[in-house]
């Protein structure tokens, strides 16, 4: 939410419908007001003022929760008062929010859901690339959004927003009913589970197609008025200062300052694991502070764990913070030990370790990862010892609740947490062999070094 105190206007920008698929939750008509809208309404009464849809009849999880800038910027000669946003449908947004007037609608990263926003009707126009119920779609940017939660910041002194923007994309396909399966997760998104096959080549394909951007963005020249490049998504958000600095932290674990005018990097440090959060700058006894809230966890992490940085960041809850010629030293990054334990004997068939990955990706995905690839916050269950195996149903069935582990007692039965077991030690020796291969690779390229 926002809040103009001169117009005394509260803006609320409102998420998704549920479930995604839209064909069961309005028979795929109407435009379903107010999801992924921005609503102004009075603070005292909650009397509506006005709306902005920015997807009309939501399908993709495209909310408009995203974070919302109040500035007073010249548009073609004339001052206006804009409310900005970008919310995860892949467009940036300009309105006068006086009257809820689209000023601007423009791509900042790849969409193929709408060719444009059309200026006179204030609605987007839709290409049916991404209308997954007429049959298997790749739908860009994917449910976790051209730009997340991760606030971006505005900077008068530039007039540019500073945008943690990120490249994703995810294939989409309908469910031919509404129903609650006990194979899908949690949440019941009307179609079948976001599917990636368990290739190595292929998952590091898509891994390489989702990236970070920070994207210092005209709002008056509707275009970027430059870039930095990050090889994953889910970088921090933004804080510009009046001395023309912009702070980020990343995905890859630093804190970083850019010239907020040229975008020229001038400084870094290592934080050990992802920084999401936005940093706050402030003053105490004349000096100047900035802090990082350092921190990993989240939606892509956990089930899009094949696609994050994975194991080369380790949740590390941390608070830093920085000064001119400070000296505290950060203690070296916590290490996950990553030998693979002695495999287990694989006893399940090639028909049952699919319908067991049907039951892993439905129920355990969420938090393990697609395919049992984790993203480093929970535990990767490749990796899982003889002496866990051995309490494997223990665990499923609920002696784990305390440390946040469910329990599946009464969803899953006996031979169901053993057909999943079986999917894990599959999933085991799949990596010893991409191990072996990665391994075999090296040795061939160190060869003729060591022989010269
Ligand atoms: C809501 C998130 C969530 C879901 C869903 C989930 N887990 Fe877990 N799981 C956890 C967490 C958190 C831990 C770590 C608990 C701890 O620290 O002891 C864990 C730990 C485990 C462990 C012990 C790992 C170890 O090395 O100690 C096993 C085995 C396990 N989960 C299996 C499963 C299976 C199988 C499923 C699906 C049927 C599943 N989990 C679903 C969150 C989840």
């Amino acid at each position: 939410m926002a809040y103009d105190p001169e117009l005394d206007l509260l803006y609320v920008g409102v998420g998704n419908g549920s479930p995604w698929n839209y064909d069961f939750r309005s028979e795929g008509k109407g435009d379903n007001l107010f999801l992924s809208s921005i609503v102004a309404v009075r603070p005292d009464t909650g009397e509506y003022v006005w709306h902005y849809q920015t997807t009309p009849g939501d399908r993709w999880d495209f909310t408009a929760t995203q974070h919302m800038v109040l500035a007073d910027i010249v548009i073609e000669g004339k001052p206006r008062k804009v409310i900005m946003q970008a919310p995860k449908n892949g467009f940036f947004y300009v309105l006068d929010r006086q009257t809820g007037k689209l000023l601007s609608a423009d791509k900042f990263v790849p969409a193929n859901w709408a060719s444009h926003v059309d200026l006179s009707t204030g609605r987007p126009v839709m290409t049916g690339e991404a209308d997954y119920n007429k049959g298997p779609k790749m739908v860009v940017p994917s449910f976790l959004g051209g730009h997340s939660w991760q606030p971006m910041s505005f900077n008068p002194q530039t007039g540019y927003i500073y945008l943690p923007a990120q490249e994703t994309v995810a294939g989409l396909e309908a469910a031919k009913a509404p129903e609650f399966l006990p194979t899908k997760s949690v949440v019941n998104l009307g179609l079948n589970a976001p599917d990636l096959p368990e290739d190595p080549q292929i998952t590091q394909q898509v891994r390489d197609a989702w990236k970070g951007r920070l994207i210092a963005w005209d709002p008056v020249k509707k275009a970027p008025a430059w870039t930095v490049d990050y090889k994953a998504p889910g970088n921090g958000g933004t804080l510009s200062t009046a001395g023309n600095l912009v702070f980020q932290g990343t995905a890859d674990g630093r804190a970083v300052a850019y010239a907020a005018d040229t975008g020229r990097k001038l400084w870094e440090q290592r934080v050990n694991s992802g920084a999401m959060a936005g940093p706050v700058t402030y003053e105490v006894k004349g000096e100047q502070y900035v802090t990082f809230m350092v921190g990993w966890g989240g939606a892509l992490p956990l089930i899009g764990g094949p696609l994050s940085l994975g194991a080369q960041v380790q949740p590390e809850a941390r608070v830093v913070t920085f000064k001119l010629d400070g000296k505290a030293k950060l203690p070296a990054p916590a290490q996950q030990a990553r030998d693979l334990p002695p495999l287990q004997t694989l006893a399940a068939s090639a028909e049952q370790v699919q319908q067991a990955r049907t039951l892993f990706n439905g129920l355990c995905a969420s938090c393990h990862g697609i395919n049992a690839i984790s993203g480093g916050v929970v535990p990767d269950l490749r990796y899982l010892s003889p002496a866990k195996h051995q309490q494997f149903a223990g665990i499923l069935y609920g002696a784990r609740i305390p440390k946040g582990m469910p329990s599946f007692n009464g969803v899953l039965t006996m031979d169901q947490v053993e057909l999943i077991r079986q999917y894990l030690v599959k999933r085991s020796h799949d990596l010893a062999a991409e191990l072996a291969t990665a391994k075999g690779s090296k040795a061939a390229q160190a060869e003729p070094a060591a022989q010269r």
